[in-house]
């Protein structure tokens, strides 16, 4: 009988163990993949540290996957065996419940598994994933490097594309990391008047490099007064892991602007007068469907959007892990697993 590698968490606070296992048939609605790459995200952490009540151990976390179909269920129809495939956080939905009726798939009641928390994820060798959570992948992007752009890119993207600014509006992205190096790419192609806003002034040239129009080092100044004085942001993509840097910047909305909180960051304080008297809002995101995925892909590969990654192999997922969760990481950890 063929056997997969994963690399399991065996207990919330639990360190990584490999462990080998049969290899699993896909459900009628489900396909095989042979995963080809798994970027390591902050978000492990729900799985690895095990934030949420409830979730089922051992547990193979990874969402940002890309591999290829390699067994389809029964009832999978429009998917071929060999088709390069790219799989998110959104675990699939059913299409018929309320809330996919209503349009919000990503609170499929049916389905409503949440890649690598829920249901395992791409830090093996295979791994079973629903067919509607499955985003076709373009051939002219490279399928280790961009495994990324399955989570930190989508959801930076999404964010923007849903932000309620328009071409020419000044946009800030909010941290120089994982995400908003790849927040920061997507906002100067998508059209804003784009601001970098990062401690320090370390990150400056490269987030300028990936097309940040201005720059604000939050150390030195009030980073919000330094965006009133460029006409207020109309929307803000907070991607920090700090609600203190948060807080900060939070009154540098402009009129009906919107901060978007990305980074998952606990309790967050904004002053009533800076939103009230702006009509500014504060508004969660997450990343997306399948389909929000696709959209992310295609926009990269035609835009020449690029993750900056640290590679590492399957069995250094501790190691891989840890440096990400160190901040040192420029910019996102991937494990490189199969061909
Ligand atoms: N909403 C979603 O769907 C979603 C999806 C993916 C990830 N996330 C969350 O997004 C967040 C960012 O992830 P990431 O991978 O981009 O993390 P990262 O690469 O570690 O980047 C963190 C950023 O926050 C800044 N930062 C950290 N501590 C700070 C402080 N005390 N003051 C000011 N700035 C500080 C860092 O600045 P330096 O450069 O100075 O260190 C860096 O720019 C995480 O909370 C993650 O869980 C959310
Ligand atoms: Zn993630």
């Amino acid at each position: 009988m063929a056997k997969m590698r994963a690399m399991v968490v065996p207990n919330p606070g639990g360190r990584f163990r490999m462990e080998e296992r049969e290899l699993p048939e896909p459900g009628r609605h489900e396909v095989r993949l042979r995963v080809a790459a798994c970027g390591v995200c902050h978000s492990d952490a729900i799985t690895v540290e095990g934030h949420m009540p409830g979730l089922g151990y051992p547990r193979i976390p990874g969402h940002e996957v890309i591999g290829v179909i390699d067994a389809l269920g029964s009832s999978v129809e429009g998917w071929q065996v060999g088709e390069r495939v790219g799989v998110g956080w959104f675990g699939g939905s059913c299409g018929y419940c309320r809330n996919c009726r209503r349009g919000d798939s990503f609170a499929c009641e049916t389905i409503h598994g949440a890649t690598g928390v829920t249901r395992d994820g791409g830090y093996a060798t295979h791994m079973l994933a629903h067919a509607s959570a499955l985003a076709r992948m373009p051939e002219a992007l490279d399928p280790v490097a961009s495994a990324p752009l399955l989570c930190a890119g989508i959801t930076t993207f999404n964010a923007l594309r849903n932000c309620g600014a328009a071409p020419g509006d000044l946009v800030a992205i909010h941290g120089v990391g994982g995400l908003g190096h790849l927040g920061i790419q997507f906002a100067a192609r998508q059209g804003f008047r784009t601001v970098a806003v990062n401690r320090g002034r370390d990150k400056e040239e490269l987030a300028r490099s990936l097309g940040a129009h201005a720059y604000i080092d939050s150390q030195t100044g009030d980073p919000a007064q330094a965006l009133q004085a460029m006409g207020g942001a109309k929307a803000i993509i907070a991607t920090v892991t700090s609600a203190e840097a948060m807080q900060a910047i939070s009154g540098g909305l402009g009129v009906n602007g919107t901060l978007m909180v990305i980074g998952a960051v606990g309790g967050l304080t904004v002053n009533s007068l800076d939103l009230l008297g702006k009509r500014a809002a504060v508004r969660g995101w997450y990343s997306g469907t399948a389909a929000d995925s696709e959209d992310t892909l295609r926009f990269s590969q035609l835009n020449a959007i690029a993750s900056m990654n640290e590679m590492f192999a399957l069995e250094q997922a501790q190691a891989a892990y840890d440096r990400m969760m160190s901040g040192k990481a420029r910019f996102r950890v991937v494990l490189k697993i199969g061909a």
